[in-house]
């Protein structure tokens, strides 16, 4: 690694992320169905039509992973838990899926980790799906009931908690572009989901300070757009995108408004009422976490609203084939400060890249994800002595997973995981990264 503990602030966290599903198995410990295991028996939707019933199936094998993150040196680990697993019915609580997330918070304080919370990483309940899922307004209320049900049960060991992981993704990649569970292309149920998201997010923030819990954030996905070439045309439609993409979410959350480019195309599918919610969506936090990939290259296309289409990047691309672009961090750094956070902690809480990572004679070389991780905590570091306040780098992922739609051959993991054996190996970026986290002494 090009970089060590030492050259950032005394107080930074470093950290390593997963999310339930992922990683879980949800077959086990009485979980309930979720609308991507609906998504994934549906052909067509997900390589290989993968799905995680078994996974990396840390339910079994916690001990030996949070072993992982703590011999690394980590101070954090960001992890989710599952509605489906604590509720199956995604209403009536599963006292086996409690237990397990009991389990796992005491596994970590016992090995000084930080447990860091994530409420929804995308494993719906299918009978919630069967309601309307994140088109039906009752959802904030639902997610309500089970951020008091989750937290109730482990929140007086939380060090942080945020409501949802990404709701980009949860909204739009899931009911406009149709590539994640329920797999929609609707613009209505897009629009819906997009406010009806931040709406629960608001929701599980106010259940949580009704507990006592504090140290509360919001995760958000972040992708740098630019113009594919020199045209007003293409300025306008990488603004748009950038508007749909970043500054709904967080404006939405930080300034209560939404950004009147796309307003303009989804006001009419709004529902009714909607600017009543900002008083619950702008609940304040306490942090803002970022996870951080990659740029898009866009232009104008003569489909209809929003009319967006993508050219292709000229920079290196990683297995997802995502450009890498580490500028792209220290950007969205300072402008999230200027434009919506000013002084509140920003964490980066997701920030890692795929490669066709295989094992030879029991070791796992990733010397491309080395640099890429010390090329984006350069930015970190730029952005910290231009005074921005960032608290935190935490890496995707500790463990190669089902990384959605694409599958299991889509390796992030900082340690190698045989998907026939289950065995895990680590790679020499985590080797790497525990060379540069060793305490200061
Ligand atoms: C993020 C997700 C995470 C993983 C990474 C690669 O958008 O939060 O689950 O899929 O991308």
């Amino acid at each position: 690694m090009q970089f060590q503990r030492s050259d950032f602030p005394e107080d930074f966290l470093f950290g390593v992320a997963t999310s339930s599903y992922q990683i879980e198995g949800h077959g086990f410990g009485g979980a309930g169905r979720t609308h991507w295991d609906d998504f994934a028996a549906t052909p067509g939707n997900v390589v290989r039509a993968e799905h995680g019933a078994r996974a990396c199936d840390h339910y079994h094998r916690y001990e030996e992973d949070l072993d992982l993150v703590q011999a690394a040196g980590f101070d954090c680990y960001r992890f989710s838990t599952s509605w489906a697993r604590v509720m199956p019915d995604g209403k009536t609580p599963n006292q086996e899926g409690l237990d397990f997330y009991d389990r796992l918070t005491d596994a970590m304080l016992e090995r000084g980790i930080k447990p860091c919370a994530t409420l929804y990483h995308w494993e719906l309940p299918s009978p919630l799906a069967d309601l309307g899922g994140w088109r039906n307004g009752d959802i904030a209320k639902w997610f309500g009931d089970y951020t008091e049900t989750i937290m109730g049960r482990v929140g007086d060991r939380m060090y942080s908690v945020a409501p949802i992981n990404e709701p980009w993704c949860v909204a739009w990649l899931s009911h406009f572009l149709g590539h994640h569970a329920p797999g929609l292309r609707d613009i209505r149920a897009a629009t819906r989901a997009m406010h009806h998201v931040l709406l629960a997010h608001g929701t599980a923030i106010q259940t949580m300070r009704g507990l006592g819990m504090s140290n509360l954030g919001g995760v958000f996905n972040l992708e740098w757009a630019s113009p594919a070439d020199d045209s007003p045309e293409a300025a306008e439609k990488a603004a748009l995108y950038d508007s749909i993409y970043n500054r709904w979410f967080l404006g939405g959350v930080f300034n209560g408004e939404y950004p009147a480019n796309v307003l303009a195309g989804v006001e009419q599918h709004m529902p009714q009422g909607w600017q009543d919610d900002f008083a619950t969506i702008t609940a304040p936090v306490d942090w803002c976490g970022l996870n951080y990939y990659t740029r898009k290259l866009i232009k104008p296309d003569n489909t209809p609203w929003p009319s967006l289409d993508e050219a292709e990047g000229p920079l290196p691309k990683t297995f997802m084939d995502w450009e890498i672009y580490p500028d792209g961090l220290y950007k969205f750094l300072k402008r999230t400060k200027e434009d919506y956070t000013g002084d509140l902690p920003l964490f980066v809480t997701e920030n890692g890249m795929a490669a066709p990572d295989k094992l030879t004679n029991g070791a796992c070389e990733d010397p491309d994800r080395i640099a890429f991780l010390s090329a984006h905590a350069a930015q970190i570091q730029k952005a910290i002595a231009q005074g921005v306040p960032v608290g935190g780098y935490y890496m995707w992922s500790l463990l190669d997973n089902y990384e959605w739609a694409l599958g299991y051959e889509k390796r992030f993991g900082l340690v190698h995981v045989d998907f026939e054996t289950l065995e895990r190996t680590p790679k020499s970026s985590y080797h790497a990264l525990k060379g540069a986290l060793r305490a200061l002494t």
